[in-house]
């Protein structure tokens, strides 16, 4: 079933079913998935926090989500704002900066399965903190990093201006949304935000609404695995 109305919290099934990794990927780089929260009315988030949108079902959908990625790539604004941990199991995430400053989250750098992503001359990294370079002049270059990480399975965990970019250069395969049922108001930014991006219509490929009214969407890009 493409869309479900759920008479509770989503099923484990449900969520499953929706977080099914495509078979077909593309060889020479990674399949990356944007998954987003949103109020209502677009806020992206409440006080500086996206977690304070979410409910259980989102939970789920993000556990289930790094559950199938090899890899979480995510902007160190988000990182420091959402007071990331290291990830567990054998996922490995992927922090870009234009800077080595680590000090919003430190601990979180001392985990050999957490790369700090920076510019080629962004300077040297704090001892010990691994790096992956490309780019100059505090531009990661986000079309070679997910060309680095090809073959891989990549949850993009944004925040706005990273997804932003990376939707804009034709970098994000799915876009995994959920609308929480709250409204707003106030300036919180677009979920995605920035450079132009492609304006074709995305495909729906699964959906689902719980009962307390969380609306969770998933599309792919036009011309993305998922999609056809
Ligand atoms: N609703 C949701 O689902 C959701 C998800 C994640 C985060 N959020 C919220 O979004 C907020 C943070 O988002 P944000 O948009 O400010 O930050 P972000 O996208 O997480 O990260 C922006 C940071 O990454 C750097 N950056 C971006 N592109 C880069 C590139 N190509 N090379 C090097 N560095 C690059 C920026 O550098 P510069 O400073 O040089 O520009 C900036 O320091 C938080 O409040 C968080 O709670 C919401």
């Amino acid at each position: 079933m493409r869309f479900s109305i759920e008479a509770e919290f989503a099923s484990p099934e449900c969520v499953a079913e929706h977080v099914t990794v495509p078979e077909r990927r593309p060889e020479n780089r990674a399949f990356v998935r944007l998954n987003m929260i949103a109020s209502s009315d677009g806020a992206s988030d409440v006080s500086g926090l996206s977690g304070a949108l979410g409910n259980p079902d989102d939970k789920a959908l993000f556990a289930a989500l790094r559950g199938r990625a090899d890899a979480v790539l995510v902007g160190m604004s988000t990182a420091v704002a959402e007071h990331y941990h290291a990830p567990t199991g054998d996922l490995q995430m992927f922090v870009v900066a234009p800077t080595p400053d680590i000090s919003g989250d430190p601990d979180l750098f001392a985990c050999d399965r957490v790369t700090l992503v920076l510019p080629e001359d962004a300077g040297p990294a704090p001892e010990g903190v691994r790096t992956l370079r490309s780019g100059r002049a505090r531009r990661v270059d986000l079309a070679s990093v997910v060309a680095m990480l090809a073959g891989k399975v990549v949850m993009m965990e944004g925040g706005p201006t990273l997804a932003g970019l990376m939707v804009a250069q034709g970098l994000v395969d799915e876009l995994f949304l959920t609308i929480a049922p709250r409204v707003l108001g106030g300036r919180s930014p677009r979920i995605v935000h920035g450079p132009d991006a492609d304006p074709a219509p995305w495909d729906f490929v699964h959906g689902f609404l719980d009962a307390p009214g969380y609306l969770f969407l998933r599309y792919a890009r036009p011309g993305a695995p998922a999609a056809s």
